[in-house]
């Protein structure tokens, strides 16, 4: 038996002021679509935005449903439209912030398991690193430099024969 390991570094950074302009406006972006997030029912709004290699900036926004389990997270309806818009444009970086009706939010959250699965997914279409830059409306920053890193033993495509 041998035992291995799985570690990973990541960036955390004060406040967004101290990232590099380019991210600190993809998570000034992430931050303000939040803000229309339509989560009526967990009042958790989420914004993401994407940074394509062409480019553009897509965002995407969190959409509940009264029937709960149909409501998608911000994450995969950014996904979805940045894969529509700009069908052969690989994604650099995504930037994902929220909010929450009780009080202002000071700390990264990090992408659902499902949402990971997706980002993968996009990573390994265009075969390359999606950086992901977590952070509240205020406070810490975490920078993840591919989705690999947040999914140890991924299932993709190279399983499937
Ligand atoms: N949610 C996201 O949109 N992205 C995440 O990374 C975590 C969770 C949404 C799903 C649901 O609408 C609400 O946040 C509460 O879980």
């Amino acid at each position: 038996m041998e035992k291995h390991n799985f570690g990973f570094d990541y960036e955390v950074y004060n406040s967004s002021s101290e990232l590099n302009p380019g991210d600190a406006l993809l998570l000034e972006k992430a931050r303000q679509v939040s803000g229309i997030a339509y989560a009526p029912y967990s009042r958790f709004y989420v914004g993401a935005a994407a940074l394509l290699e062409n480019g553009q900036i897509i965002t995407g926004t969190n959409q509940e449903n009264a029937s709960y389990p149909v409501g998608i997270c911000a994450e995969r309806v950014l996904l979805g439209s940045a894969a529509t818009l700009y069908p052969d444009a690989a994604i650099l970086s995504i930037a994902i912030s929220y909010n929450t009706a009780k009080e202002k939010t000071n700390h990264p959250i990090s992408p659902c398991g499902m949402c990971r699965q997706s980002l993968l997914e996009y990573e390994t279409r265009f075969k390359k690193p999606v950086r992901i830059i977590m952070g509240g409306l205020t406070g810490k920053v975490h920078v993840v430099e591919s989705v690999r890193l947040l999914l140890p033993f991924a299932f993709t495509s190279e399983e499937l024969i």
